[in-house]
């Protein structure tokens, strides 16, 4: 949720600054803007993507071998250029770049306004710019000091940079609960919301840690304090991402790309932990937390949107395969409810970038209360990551689409292995099925690639024949359910066509009154325990002229006799399907996305780090 670039060195900045702005850009993309230091400070911002603020600087002097750059997603004040950042102190000495919410804004800007401040645009960040140049200047205190007594003040999260004209050789950077990363080059520092702008520069990164400021100077050390001047020594880590890893290689969108992966991700997120020929399921990073999580009263499973629908999934493996309670939760509702949670609880985090707001704040409550914490991320590094107990990386590489892809079916993969290792550890799957199960699970990649490969043309079908529709239904029960809801979240936010995922038999409640010839109806209806029940909702759904898109067993006939399309995938478990069936899902919603000319890698309105609450 906005993404912020620095830079200071010898090289030129705007490259750079730009070069980063676009690999952040799936952040936010409402607005974007750089300032840049060559004696003055420029400014320039302007509404929409980074490619728009291009547009606006072709003709500018952009030189300048220190700068700062955003791009936006709106929180406070519409995405205008003027709420655009890099926001100007009162003197227009100073620029700064902000994610995050300052939540005490209005009472700041009130004491602000009441000494005479006047304010141009309508956000918290250049409240924060204010402040801190009137520190500066009413308290006699240098940057250092005044961002310190500033953000002492502060209630909320924010990543923010400043650069000043009258110290133009220095950057300060500070982080509470947003994400920043701080490239250390030689004789040059690249500062950003992620690694990503920064790995084709240097490999040496430090991750600022709440309440950190870091001090940037060209020419020197980094240097590290914290709000309360405490010193700190900066700790280096080595990336280990490279370069192709964040480019589209030859797809037209990171999330086809991202599709496509899979058959490699899921690899990933198994290699190492599973071994079929010794039978062994070993989670390295919580392998000393494995006596507490076999013995767990109960799990709550905590995260947003795809996040939690993987929780979903995680639900109903864990209990079918180890026989634990488990509760699954929205971050955002947990932490106001008042929940119940005890020491013999295992709370286990799911997300992606590790850096969402209402996840992490969950965490913090569940943790608070004593119970163990467990996290399941992609972002190595990031927050989430470090606030919990221990946790297992899902290691399926960058996601860029802002669109959930390989990221739901890489948590997929380290909750079966978590419901297997369990299962097989507290004697609730017998020897004989766990070797069954762990065999099946490695043939999972070859069988994604297989579902890829022989669902595409018939999606595309499907994609071209309900492409103007203005509804979907889509339908599932058991495992299946929770692959309706993130079909049907899939299509609605890359395509804008509205849809609902339901469980199959809760239809009668309620949708089935949407139902007419014009209703494409989307039912996993693969082989297992609810296969019956599910042929039953089919043919409630055919008696109203639903049109009904299919997704079966290889060699299923029944379902396919009552269906308008069908969509066969390889035969597996029926805990693995999940993994199976979304793929079908993820290409359909895809396609219908990209024939109605929709932004497929930035949906209006979505980031896909979603830092505020
Ligand atoms: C945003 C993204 C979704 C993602 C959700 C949770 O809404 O657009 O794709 O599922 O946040 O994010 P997380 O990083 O915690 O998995």
């Amino acid at each position: 949720m906005c993404g912020i670039v620095g830079y200071i060195g010898p090289r030129q900045a705007y490259p750079i600054l730009i070069n980063g702005l676009h690999r952040l850009e799936y952040r936010g993309y409402d607005s974007a803007g750089v300032a840049l230091l060559n004696g003055d400070l420029r400014v320039f911002k302007s509404k929409g993507k980074v490619h728009d603020l291009e547009e606006l600087v072709k003709h500018e002097n952009l030189s300048g071998t220190v700068g700062i750059a955003h791009t936006r997603w709106a929180t406070h004040g519409e995405p205008n250029d003027i709420n655009a950042h890099p926001h100007i102190s009162p003197s227009k000495k100073m620029a700064m770049i902000h994610n995050g919410i300052i939540e005490n804004y209005s009472t700041l800007k009130e004491e602000l306004l009441n000494r005479g401040y006047e304010f141009r645009s309508n956000t918290d960040t250049e409240v924060l710019i204010h402040l801190i140049e009137d520190i500066m200047v009413n308290e006699q205190t240098n940057l250092v000091e005044a961002v310190q007594t500033a953000l002492c003040q502060v209630i909320g999260a924010y990543a923010i940079v400043i650069t000043s004209q009258d110290q133009p050789n220095l950057l300060i950077a500070a982080k509470k609960g947003s994400p920043m990363v701080i490239g250390v080059g030689e004789d040059e520092f690249f500062i950003a919301s992620d690694a990503t702008p920064i790995i084709e520069y240097t490999k040496n990164v430090v991750y600022l840690e709440d309440e950190e400021i870091a001090i940037i100077e060209r020419g020197q050390e980094l240097k590290i304090k914290t709000i309360r001047n405490i010193d700190k020594t900066p700790y280096v880590h080595k990336l280990e991402i490279n370069l192709t890893a964040i480019e589209k290689g030859g797809y037209p969108h990171f999330m086809l790309k991202e599709i496509n992966e899979q058959p490699n991700s899921i690899m990933d997120s198994m290699r190492g932990r599973l071994s079929v020929e010794k039978s062994i399921i070993s989670l390295g990073g919580i392998i000393d937390y494995q006596q507490k999580l076999c013995n767990a009263r109960r799990m709550i499973i905590i995260g947003c949107g795809t996040s939690w629908h993987a929780g979903l999934v995680g639900e109903y493996l864990i209990e079918d395969l180890a026989r634990i309670p488990v509760e699954v939760e929205y971050g955002s509702e947990f932490r106001y409810r008042n929940p119940v949670i005890t020491e013999n609880d295992v709370v286990i985090a799911i997300s992606q970038s590790g850096e969402t707001a209402d996840t992490l704040a969950a965490i913090k409550l569940a943790k608070s209360k004593g119970a163990t914490i467990l996290g399941i991320c992609n972002v190595v590094g990031s927050t989430i990551a470090r606030e919990t107990d221990a946790g297992s990386y899902t290691h399926a590489g960058p996601e860029i689409g802002v669109a959930s892809t390989k990221a739901f079916t890489a948590q997929v993969t380290i909750l079966t292995l978590m419901g297997l290792m369990l299962g097989h550890e507290r004697g609730t799957i017998s020897k004989s099925k766990y070797n069954q199960y762990i065999h099946e699970l490695s043939r999972i990649p070859e069988k994604v690639l297989k579902t890829i490969k022989q669902t595409e043309k018939e999606v595309l079908n499907i994609a071209e024949r309900f492409k103007n529709s203005t509804n979907f239904l889509y339908l599932g029960r058991g495992y299946n359910y929770p692959v309706a809801l993130e079909g049907a979240l899939k299509l609605k936010e890359i395509s804008y066509i509205h849809a609902e995922g339901y469980p199959a038999a809760e239809m009668k409640h309620g949708p089935i009154a949407l139902i007419d010839e014009e209703m494409p109806v989307v039912v996993i209806a693969t082989n297992g325990g609810t296969y019956d029940k599910v042929v039953s909702n089919i043919q409630e759904v055919r008696a109203r002229k639903g049109k009904i898109i299919s997704v079966v067993t290889e060699g299923d006939v029944t379902v396919r006799e009552m269906s308008d399309f069908i969509i066969e995938i390889p035969e597996t478990e029926e805990f693995l399907v999940p993994i199976l069936a979304t793929i079908p899902l993820q290409l359909l919603a895809y396609h219908i996305a990209v024939m109605r000319g929709c932004n497929v890698d930035q949906p209006r309105n979505l980031a896909k780090s979603v830092t505020v609450e």
